[in-house]
């Protein structure tokens, strides 16, 4: 008997299967739903974690200290995607209305990606649930306190390299990333904030608050931003912003209703051009977008 066979034969009673989920006693918040990418019978490892697909509609996985590192074989093949198409992680704290727009556009071939696994730190919000109805693996992080529940940064750098992910992208996550992940994703961890940053960002604007702000400052333009992630609340490097004018009698509601749909259509596509490798970045470290039509061109 195999590793993973073995491991079936060993399913302790708590392990529990919820809706072709199986929960791992190690990592209870670590569930893999059927996967398309992971042919039957293959075999992935990730850290101390081994996932195989062990029937149509199921996949099972393992964790122990004796996992063999099939991290090269020819195996882990089966999860990988084409080296042309990049891996998506997502991370979302709330209804996930971005990551849905992104997984639209990556549905209907705008974006040249995947996502892969959605990263989580409240498995009962409306992004996650998304997730698990499109089958894609769902993750929490952070780690709660004196519990099993969640990765720690080191685990979660591991998942997220097993997982070959070139891009992480923040849709409403509300937790300041850890250094373990800035440092394992230079350049490659995207935000979306509602705001014309430098303006109304950092800690506490975040939701209505932001939008709030703005009215209250007599602001007449606003509108969303997507920056690169540095160790700070929304300080990283902006990539994108687009303007939506703030009436004279908006309400904080109506005004984010205008901002997120400018976020839906900004933030796919800028991760198209990322997925498309069109980000480019200037001496001075701020980074451009480049023209799909034109290459002299930037956006
Ligand atoms: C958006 O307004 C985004 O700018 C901010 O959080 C909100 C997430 O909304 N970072 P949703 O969950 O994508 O609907």
């Amino acid at each position: 008997m195999d590793a993973v066979g073995s491991a079936l034969g060993n399913r302790s009673p708590s392990d529990r299967t919820l809706n072709n989920f199986v929960r791992c006693t190690q990592y209870p918040s670590v569930r893999v739903a059927q996967h398309q990418k992971l042919e039957f019978g293959k075999i992935c490892s990730y850290g101390n974690i081994t996932l195989r697909k062990h029937a149509r509609a199921l996949k099972i996985f393992q964790c122990g200290d004796k996992v063999p590192d099939v991290s090269n074989s020819s195996e882990e093949k089966g999860w990988s995607v084409s080296p042309l198409r990049k891996n998506l992680a997502i991370f979302v704290s709330g209804g996930g209305s971005n990551f849905r727009s992104i997984h639209n556009a990556s549905a209907n071939g705008l974006i040249h990606g995947d996502v892969v696994v959605l990263v989580t730190d409240k498995l009962g919000c409306g992004g996650a649930d998304y997730a698990r109805d499109h089958d894609i693996p769902v993750i929490q992080f952070p780690k709660l306190r004196d519990s099993l529940e969640g990765l720690s940064p080191t685990d979660l750098v591991i998942f997220l390299r097993k997982l070959k992910v070139h891009y992480i992208l923040l849709a409403g996550f509300l937790k300041l990333i850890p250094i373990e992940l800035i440092q394992a994703y230079p350049r490659s961890i995207l935000n979306i904030h509602p705001s014309l940053l430098p303006a109304f960002g950092g800690k506490g604007y975040y939701g209505l608050k932001v939008h709030k702000a703005v009215i209250a400052s007599g602001a007449r333009y606003s509108g969303p931003t997507v920056h690169f992630v540095d160790e700070h609340y929304d300080t990283g490097r902006i990539l994108a912003q687009k303007v939506v004018p703030v009436l004279a009698n908006d309400t904080a509601e109506q005004l984010a209703a205008r901002v997120l749909r400018e976020e839906h259509q900004v933030y796919a596509e800028v991760v198209s051009a990322l997925c498309d490798e069109r980000v480019v970045w200037r001496e001075d470290g701020v980074p451009l977008i480049r023209s799909r039509d034109n290459p002299d061109e930037y956006l």
